[in-house]
C-alpha cells in the first residue's frame, strides 16, 4: 500500500467532459461462462456503437490476460485480482467517455458488486449484462476445446466444471444465447443504452 499520496482533481468536471465529448461513459459489463459469447457479442457491440460515431472500446479476458494481467492464473485469489483491476481500468476508460464493454467470465458475486461500487461511487454507468447459457450448451459448442480437456482433468479450475459460476440475482440485462441470436442481442443492449440516455 503506498502512503504519502494525494489525489489531484482535473480541471474539467464531469459534466463538462460530457459537454464536450457530446457522449456520457458506461461500462457494459458482460458475464458468463466461458463460449457463452460474451467476446463474440463484445466485438458485434464495438462495431454497432463505432459505426454510429460512439466513442466504444473492448476489453476481453483473453485479450487483457497477454498483457495487464498475463501474471494471473484462474485460481480464485487471481480471478478476484483479475476482477478488481478490470473494474479499475473500465471505470478509466468509462469516466474518459467511453462506452466501455468487458468480456470476462467474472465468476465470482462478489466481484462483479466491487466493480459496480466503483463505479457507482464515481456516479459512472455499470450496466451488468448477463450473458446465458446452459452448461450443456457451452459444452457442445466448446470452440476452443477447453470443456473437453477440463472434462479430462487435464485443465485445473475450470469455470462451470471444476470451478464456480455465480450467475448474477439481478442484471440490468439477461441474453440467453441459445434463444438470441448476435445481432438481436446488440440491439437489446443498444436500445437499453439508448433508453437509458447514456447514448443519443
Ligand atoms: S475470469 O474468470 O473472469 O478471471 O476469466 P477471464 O479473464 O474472462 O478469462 C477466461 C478465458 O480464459 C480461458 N481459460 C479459462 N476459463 C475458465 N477457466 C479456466 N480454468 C480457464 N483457463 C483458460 C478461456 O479461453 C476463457 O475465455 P472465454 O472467452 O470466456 O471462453
Amino acid at each position: 500500500m503506498a502512503t504519502n499520496i494525494t489525489f489531484h482533481p482535473g480541471s474539467v468536471t464531469s459534466n463538462e467532459r460530457t459537454e464536450l465529448l457530446g457522449q456520457k461513459g458506461a461500462t457494459i459489463w458482460l458475464t458468463g461462462l466461458s463460449a457463452s459469447g460474451k467476446s463474440t457479442i463484445a466485438c458485434a457491440l464495438e462495431q454497432h456503437l463505432l459505426h454510429f460515431k460512439k466513442f466504444a472500446y473492448r476489453l476481453d479476458g483473453d485479450n487483457v490476460r497477454f498483457g495487464l494481467n498475463r501474471d494471473l492464473g484462474f485460481d480464485e485469489k487471481s480471478r478476484n485480482e483479475n476482477i478488481r483491476r478490470i473494474g479499475e481500468v473500465s471505470r478509466l476508460f468509462t469516466d474518459a467517455g467511453s462506452i466501455t464493454i468487458t468480456a470476462f467470465i467474472s465468476p465470482y458475486r462478489a466481484d462483479r458488486d466491487l466493480a459496480r461500487d466503483l463505479h457507482n461511487r464515481s456516479s459512472l454507468p455499470f450496466v451488468e449484462v448477463f450473458v446465458d447459457a446452459p452448461l450443456q450448451v457451452v459444452e457442445d459448442r466448446d470452440p476452443k476445446g477447453l470443456y473437453k480437456k477440463a472434462r479430462a482433468g487435464e485443465i485445473k479450475d475450470f469455470t462451470g466444471i471444476s470451478a464456480p459460476y455465480e450467475a448474477p440475482e439481478s442484471p440490468e440485462i439477461h441474453i440467453r444465447t441459445d434463444e438470441v441470436g448476435v445481432a438481436d442481442a446488440v440491439r437489446i443492449i443498444a436500445d437499453y443504452l439508448v433508453a437509458k440516455q447514456y447514448i443519443t
